[in-house]
């Protein structure tokens, strides 16, 4: 397979490293993966993270491993183990299926020549989806997002993220705020150090701040990325994403989902019909990072820990994708299942 680099993996000369995500800001450590045991053991733990990059990673190492020598059965297994990582994310399914079919149809030697398209295929999505969604936000604008959707995320310039990145290119001089997203922070850990890197304006605030900058009209925009988008526009995203849209629909403030194609889900209704991954109590009961692990709850408290919510379609005010933009009077005429 060829060298294929990007902001937080890489295949180079027939090695496969991943970023380890949960260590940033502080501290930016690569670690090589040899096994689907290894991505299943990062993917868990959210060392690789993001809707499209875990999909991309799952594929990498599926290739890596048949460019090793691995046979068709292995490789059958290991993609449905891998699939099972994370049940919210669509795009992980999608890849899996994808690689599955290149098995079937050409052996353990298709898979290279898939990883890598599914590689390349990424990075143009990002471009195409950050084009038409800049096209929406005028100067001098104040976005709010959520959670990470840069190319940490992704193998491109991201979903959410890739649109203020085009807008900082075209001079239009985006502020984001920055939500910190808890309780993993991706937000305060991730969009920052992406923010920092884009060169672009931005303020970190905590999640509960939100409303009130709304009703303060210091947000103009609100980009969050997708993990799934169901036929009739419901959206999954990082929990406290519905909060948002809810406080945006109140305050009457333009709410974009931004993401590829391979962000819908066809075969999925409603938004009702999307699993919820739940997470461990301890991410709850305090927080880790390059720093160790900090508890700040008592022992034994319990905790209710779903890592996405739904936002429904009836708040959101237009779908970004790779396609173009689609708004909410198409996605209600059942314009997302023609796509
Ligand atoms: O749990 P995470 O960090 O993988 O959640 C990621 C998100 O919710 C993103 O908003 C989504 O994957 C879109 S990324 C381009």
């Amino acid at each position: 397979m060829k060298d294929l680099i990007a902001t937080s993996i890489k295949y180079q000369n027939g090695r496969l490293h991943v970023l380890d995500q949960r260590l940033l800001p502080g501290r930016t450590h690569w670690r090589r993966c040899r096994s689907a045991d290894d991505m299943i053991e990062m993917i868990k733990t959210l060392h690789i993270r993001g809707a499209p990059l875990i999909g991309v990673g799952a594929s990498l190492i599926l290739a890596d491993l048949a460019e090793r020598g691995a046979s068709a059965e292995q490789l059958l297994a290991d993609s449905a183990r891998l699939q099972a990582t994370r049940p919210t994310a669509v795009n992980l399914s999608h890849c899996m299926d994808r690689i599955r079919s290149a098995l079937a149809q050409h052996g353990p030697r298709g898979l290279s020549h898939c990883a890598e398209q599914l590689f390349e295929e990424d990075v143009a999505l990002c471009d195409r989806i950050a084009q038409h969604g800049a096209a929406l936000i005028p100067e001098n604008s104040n976005i709010l997002t959520h959670c990470n959707t840069g190319s940490l995320a992704t193998v491109g310039v991201g979903t959410a993220v890739g649109v203020i990145n085009i807008l900082q290119k075209q001079g239009k001089k985006p502020h984001v705020w920055v939500g910190e997203t808890r309780p993993l922070l991706q937000g305060g850990r991730l969009t920052v150090w992406e923010m920092q890197h884009l060169g672009v304006d931005h303020t970190l605030i905590c999640d509960s701040m939100a409303a009130l900058l709304m009703q303060q009209g210091k947000v103009d925009f609100v980009l969050v990325g997708c993990d799934r988008i169901a036929v009739n526009g419901d959206v999954a995203n990082k929990i406290g994403t519905y909060s948002l849209a809810v406080c945006a629909y109140f305050h009457r403030i333009p709410f974009y989902v931004v993401g590829p194609y391979t962000t819908l889900d066809k075969q999925c209704p409603d938004g009702q019909s999307i699993p919820i991954e739940e997470r461990e109590d301890a991410e709850v009961l305090g927080v880790s990072g390059d720093f160790g692990d900090v508890q700040w709850s008592m022992d034994q408290t319990p905790v209710y820990n779903p890592a996405f919510g739904i936002t429904p379609a009836k708040l959101i005010t237009g779908w970004v994708l790779d396609t173009g933009v689609y708004t909410h009077e198409q996605v209600q005429a059942g314009i997302l299942a023609t796509l």
